[in-house]
């Protein structure tokens, strides 16, 4: 997994990394409001959990435990095992007892349980890719919310200034990461039909949150499946009609 994932993890990356093993605490000031906000909009009670995917060293998780409590969990997916294990530094640091990294690639991990909330803070490889998405929806609550926050091209007037350099940055970054454009929170969309957009920074950020739409996640999938399979059969057709089922159980 590390040796794919240095493949395509630009070197600064890495290098920073290293620099922040040593200051597991370390997050950029200008960062904190947003992050903030991120987590306030997944309205998260006391005893609730939170993913966060695409946690890096973990510089959401204050944030999140707070919100969530003692009584709460906070799991963080992480691709990379040195940026997990700078998460964990920070785990330890701050002596969490209720955060844990599960090291794996978010298109194909399986976190065990199911969650309140899913925050993906600078995260394009999960929140505009319809395979992670898709393989982290199902372990989502009918009620839950989710988050993402990243870098876009913007609409306003000097877009043409600045969307090339936003582009020439987005370049540096993962080689798995999609392309920019003027709406990466777009694949949200399928899972999350009431999507609230916030842009920052002259329109080159934005945050994305909502509620994740009725139906969209396997949990009521399966309740709907489990009643239509008690309900009576009323006609011959009827009971030879395909019952389709959901072909993956990933509750708890
Ligand atoms: C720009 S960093 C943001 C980290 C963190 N969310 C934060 O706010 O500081 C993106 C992180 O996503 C991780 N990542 C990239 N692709 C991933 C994938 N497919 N599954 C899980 N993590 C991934 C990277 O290793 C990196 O640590």
């Amino acid at each position: 997994m590390e040796s794919r994932l240095r493949q395509s993890t630009p070197s600064y990356f890495r290098y920073t990394i290293g620099l922040l093993s040593r200051f597991p605490n370390f997050d950029l000031p200008f960062i904190f409001r947003l992050r903030r906000k991120a987590v306030d909009s997944l309205q998260l009670r006391p005893g609730a959990r939170v993913l966060d995917v695409g946690c890096g060293p973990g510089g959401t998780f204050p944030y999140l435990v707070r919100a969530v409590g003692p009584t709460g969990d906070v799991v963080g997916v992480e691709i990379s095992s040195l940026v997990a294990s700078t998460a964990r530094k920070r785990i330890e640091v701050n002596g969490w007892k209720n955060v844990d990294v599960v090291e794996g690639d978010a298109r194909n991990a399986s976190p065990s349980g199911t969650f309140d909330g899913m925050v993906m803070f600078g995260a394009p490889d999960i929140y505009a890719s319809p395979v992670a998405l898709a393989n982290l929806m199902p372990y989502l609550k009918d009620d839950a919310r989710i988050v993402a926050f990243g870098i876009k091209l913007t609409n306003r007037r000097f877009g043409t200034l600045l969307n090339p350099l936003l582009k020439a940055l987005m370049r540096l970054s993962f080689s798995s990461t999609p392309a920019l454009n003027h709406e990466p929170w777009s694949p949200l969309k399928k899972y999350a039909a009431e999507l609230e957009i916030h842009e920052y920074f002259y329109g080159c950020f934005f945050l994305a949150s909502g509620p994740v739409s009725t139906g969209a996640t396997l949990h009521s999938r399966l309740e709907q499946a489990s009643e239509e399979r008690n309900r009576p059969v009323e006609c011959e057709t009827a009971r030879n009609a395909p019952i389709h089922e959901p072909s993956a159980a990933k509750t708890t």
